[in-house]
Order: structure tokens, then C-alpha cells, then sequence
């Protein structure tokens, strides 16, 4: 099976006080019941990696198996969810054309190839049913210069998610490398649409919405940054590198700064597999 570098403790799995989904719901995110997606409510099977649980509740009769690598779900879940273990870089276990719907969902860092990661979601979507990708770009960027290129953002968050890219083979950087659309297309996909929003890292935007979303992201990231940091730092500067602790402490500080202005790219795209 393959690793993941992300931590899976209790504190970890516990770490946002808010769900990614309802994180994404606070922004944008695409109305399943939207007539692009022509989701068949009355089928019985859809997988969704990542958002099972919300998809669950509200499509109270469809069939829910929401997979991952590691068995850190959550005990209370509706009764029309059900998890698996999968390794999802393996070939899946599912036959052709069992799901109507396949959702896939922070997978940044973890898949060595995403055009044969598709072409697997393209074999066991039904002809007519789609497949959606939702993926963050870890990077924290501004628009406006707010962040020093000397800032821990840049010189530490950043620096050690892109290296781990490169030396794991597997992209943190999906929306830069536009790894979702060309593996969409490449697996021959029709009726793809993409769409982007941005992620604030702490609550600096004016907006006041954008800005509780953005809290809710501070609150994650202080709340384990050890959790997701340690692992990429020792694999890119060596095992027990000095200056990591001063680096989380500045980290920290800056995640309490609202005149940075920093902020995740966040990308969605969705397509269909044709009918014929
Ligand atoms: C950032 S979390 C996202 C969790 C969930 N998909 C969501 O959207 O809320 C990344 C998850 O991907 C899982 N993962 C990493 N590599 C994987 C693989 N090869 N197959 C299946 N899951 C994997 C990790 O165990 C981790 O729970």
C-alpha cells in the first residue's frame, strides 16, 4: 500500500473545527442537484472520496462508499455510508460502470499519476454519470505583495511542500500544473467545467463570510501545524534538520497576522463520462 504523508492522529483527524465540506459549502460549492450534474437520485451506488458523509444526507437514497488509505472515519455516520480501505494508485476494486457519481477530494501530494488516476474514475463511472475533483494548491500566496519573500510562508510552508513534491513524485501542486483538467481530458471525458476559489489562510479578507472561512482555516492549520509540517520537513532537509522549530514558531505568528494576506488556491472540475 502506499503512504500518505499526511498525519492521521486524533488530533489531526480532529484538527478543523469545521469539515472540508463545510468549509467549501461556505464559499461555493456546485449544487449537486444542479441540472449540469444529472445526478440519478434513485441509483443505487455513488462513491465519494472525501465528502461521503454530507453526500450521504443529502441524498438520503442513494448508496455511499467513501475510501481512503487510512481507517479514520468517523463512528457516527448516516446509514447509507460505508467506508473502504482503497489505495486509489492501485487499480480499483470496483467493476466497470458501477458508480453514478465519483468524488474525488484533497488529494494534493498523493497521486503519482493523475491521468491514470482518472482513467480508473472514468472505468467506474456509468456512461452518462460523472466524476468531480476538488483540489487545494497547499501554497499560501497573495495577490497584493503582503507576504515578504523572506516570510515563513515562502521560505518554510512553501519550500518544503513543493520539494516533497518533487522528491515523493506525487504534486502538491495540482492547479499550477493544471494536473485535474488535462487528466479529465485525457481520460476522454466530456462536459468539463472548472472552477477556482480562493482559500484565505487566516481571517484578513474584508468580506465577512470570506473572512469566517478564513479563521476556520487559521484554526486548522495552528491546530496541528506540527502534524502536517514535520513529515515534509524532515524528508527535504534530513531527519532532525535544525531551525524547524523556529520556523514553526514563526509559522504561527504569521497565521496570527492579518496584514498578510495569504490565501490556497482551491479548484473543482467535473465531467461526464459520454453515453455512448
Ligand atoms: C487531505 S486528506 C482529505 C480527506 C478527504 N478526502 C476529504 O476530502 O475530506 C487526504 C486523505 O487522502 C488519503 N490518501 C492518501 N493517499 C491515498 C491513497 N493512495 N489512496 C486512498 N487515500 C489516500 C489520506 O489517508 C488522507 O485521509
Amino acid at each position: 500500500m502506499t503512504d500518505s504523508w499526511r498525519p492521521t492522529s486524533a488530533r489531526s483527524s480532529g484538527s478543523s473545527p469545521l469539515k472540508p465540506p463545510e468549509q467549501a459549502e461556505l464559499i461555493a460549492e456546485p449544487d449537486l442537484e444542479d441540472e449540469e450534474y444529472q445526478y440519478d437520485e434513485d441509483r443505487d451506488r455513488d462513491s465519494a472520496l472525501g465528502s461521503d458523509i454530507d453526500f450521504a444526507e443529502q441524498f438520503p437514497n442513494a448508496q455511499v462508499i467513501g475510501t481512503d488509505l487510512s481507517p479514520m472515519q468517523p463512528m457516527w455516520v448516516p446509514p447509507n455510508v460505508r467506508f473502504e480501505l482503497e489505495d486509489c494508485t492501485q487499480p480499483w476494486s470496483w467493476p466497470e460502470s458501477y458508480f453514478d457519481f465519483v468524488h474525488l477530494r484533497y488529494l494534493f501530494g498523493a497521486i503519482p499519476d493523475w491521468n491514470e488516476f482518472l482513467r480508473q474514475a472514468y472505468r467506474v463511472t456509468r456512461p452518462g454519470g460523472w466524476v468531480e475533483s476538488c483540489e487545494t494548491e497547499v501554497m499560501i500566496k497573495c495577490d497584493d505583495g503582503s507576504i515578504p519573500p523572506d516570510s515563513a510562508f515562502v521560505t518554510f510552508w512553501n519550500k518544503i511542500y513543493s520539494e516533497i513534491g518533487d522528491k515523493l513524485g506525487k504534486s502538491f501542486e495540482p492547479i499550477t500544473y493544471n494536473l485535474q483538467e488535462n487528466a479529465f481530458r485525457a481520460a476522454g471525458f466530456r462536459n468539463i467545467e472548472v472552477y477556482e476559489y480562493k482559500l484565505p489562510v487566516t481571517g484578513w479578507p474584508t468580506d465577512k463570510r470570506m473572512s469566517e472561512v478564513g479563521q476556520y482555516v487559521q484554526l486548522t492549520l495552528l491546530n496541528d501545524l506540527e502534524g502536517y509540517t514535520l513529515m515534509p520537513w524532515n524528508t527535504v532537509m534530513g531527519e532532525n534538520a535544525p531551525g524547524y522549530k523556529e520556523n514553526l514558531a514563526q509559522m504561527r505568528w504569521e497565521l496570527q497576522n492579518r496584514r498578510l494576506h495569504g490565501y490556497m488556491k482551491t479548484r473543482y472540475v467535473y465531467g461526464q463520462k459520454p453515453e455512448t
